[in-house]
C-alpha cells in the first residue's frame, strides 16, 4: 500500500482532528502518501482532495470540528454516488480509506467496504450511540462542556427558586443527557429510550420544593419530547416557574479534552496500521482502555446495547 485517504463526515466532533494528525503522522512514518477530503462523501464524489503532509497538521490538535470539514451527503447513500466515490479514489491512486463519523457515516464505509474497497472506520461521534466502542471520539468533550453549562445554569435556578428544563443532543440516544444528570446531579434525565411520565416528575418537583430544595434541573435529550411542553406543563401543574435551555451545537465546538485528543490519535495511528495489515471493513474501538476492531457489518447492523452500569448508578442516584 502506497497512498490512503481520510475523510470526517456526518455530525462534527472534538477529537476528529488528533485522529487526523495521528493517521497523517503515522502514514508518513510508514512512508505512505495520505490524502484528505473535504466535507465528508461529498468532497469524495468531487475528488476534492488535499494532500496531508506534516504541516497540514501541525497546530491541530487542540482545535475542536476538523480541518476536512464535514457534510452529511444523501447523494452519497445511492448507488450511483457510491460508484462516483469509488472511481474518484481508482483514478487516484487510492488503496485504502479511513472514514471518522458516526452511524450514518459508517454505513456510507460499509457501502464502500461491499463494494471491494479497504477501508477502516473511526466511531466520532457525540451521542455515543455507535456499537463496538465504549466511547465515541468527541463525547468527552461534548460532556464537558454540558455540565460546564449546566453548573452555571444551577446558580442562577438557584438564586430565583426555579426549575430548568436543559436540552441536549441526541436524537436517539439518552447517553449525553443521562451522563450528564448524574454528573450535575440534576433531578432528572428524561431519554428517547424511555417514556416521559410528566405527572410523576411534577409529583417529584412538588415534594422537593416542599422540603425547602431551592432550584430542580430537568435535562431532556432532544429526541425525548418538547422542553418547551415540559416546561409549559410544569408550570401549569405545579405553578413553578420553569425555564428553558437549548444547549445545541455549543456540545459539540471546543478544545476537546485530554481523554478525546489521546482517543483520537489513537484511533488515527490504529487505523493506518490496521489498512497496512490488510485488515478490511472495521472499525476502530475502545473497550475498558483497550483499542480493539469491530466488523462494521455489526456497527451498522446493530444497535449499541445501554449501559448497564450507568443505568443502575442513575436509578441508585434517584434520577
Ligand atoms: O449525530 C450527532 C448530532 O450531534 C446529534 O446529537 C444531533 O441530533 C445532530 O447531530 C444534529 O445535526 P446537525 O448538526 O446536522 O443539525
Amino acid at each position: 500500500m502506497k497512498k490512503i485517504g481520510i475523510l470526517t463526515s456526518g455530525g462534527d466532533c472534538s477529537g476528529m482532528n488528533a485522529a487526523i494528525r495521528g493517521a497523517v503522522r503515522t502514514a508518513l512514518r510508514l512512508n505512505l502518501e495520505i490524502v484528505g477530503f473535504r466535507k465528508g462523501f461529498l468532497g469524495l464524489m468531487k475528488g476534492d482532495c488535499i494532500t496531508l503532509d506534516s504541516l497540514a497538521v501541525s497546530g491541530t490538535i487542540h482545535r475542536g470540528g476538523t480541518l476536512l470539514q464535514s457534510a452529511r451527503s444523501p447523494e452519497f447513500r445511492t448507488p450511483e454516488g457510491q460508484q462516483k466515490a469509488l472511481e474518484i479514489l481508482k483514478g487516484l491512486g487510492i488503496e485504502g480509506l479511513i472514514i471518522a463519523g458516526g452511524d450514518g457515516s459508517l454505513a456510507g464505509a460499509l457501502a464502500l467496504h461491499h463494494l471491494g474497497f479497504p477501508v477502516v472506520g473511526i466511531p466520532a461521534s457525540i451521542d455515543n450511540d455507535i456499537p463496538g466502542t465504549d466511547m465515541a471520539l468527541g463525547v468527552d468533550t461534548a460532556l464537558n462542556n454540558i455540565i460546564y453549562a449546566i453548573d452555571c445554569i444551577k446558580d442562577t435556578a438557584s438564586s430565583h427558586a426555579r426549575a430548568f428544563v436543559i436540552e441536549v443532543m441526541g436524537r436517539n440516544s439518552g447517553y449525553l443527557a443521562s451522563v450528564s444528570a448524574i454528573a450535575t446531579g440534576a433531578e432528572f434525565a428524561l431519554v428517547p429510550e424511555r417514556e416521559i411520565d410528566l405527572g410523576e416528575i411534577c409529583m417529584r418537583l412538588r415534594t422537593r420544593y416542599e422540603e425547602g430544595r431551592d432550584n430542580s434541573i430537568i435535562i431532556l435529550a432532544e429526541g425525548a419530547g418538547s422542553a418547551q411542553q415540559i416546561a409549559d406543563s410544569i408550570k401549569d401543574t405545579i405553578g413553578f416557574e420553569t425555564r428553558v435551555t437549548v444547549l445545541g451545537h455549543y456540545q459539540r465546538g471546543g478544545a476537546p479534552t485530554v481523554f478525546d485528543r489521546l482517543l483520537g490519535s489513537r484511533f488515527g495511528k490504529k487505523s493506518v496500521e490496521l489498512l497496512m495489515e490488510g485488515k478490511r471493513g472495521i472499525m476502530v474501538g475502545i473497550s475498558c482502555s483497550v483499542l480493539g476492531v469491530y466488523p462494521l457489518e455489526l456497527v451498522v447492523n446493530g444497535t449499541k446495547s445501554p449501559d448497564g452500569d450507568l443505568l443502575h448508578l442513575a436509578e441508585a442516584l434517584g434520577i
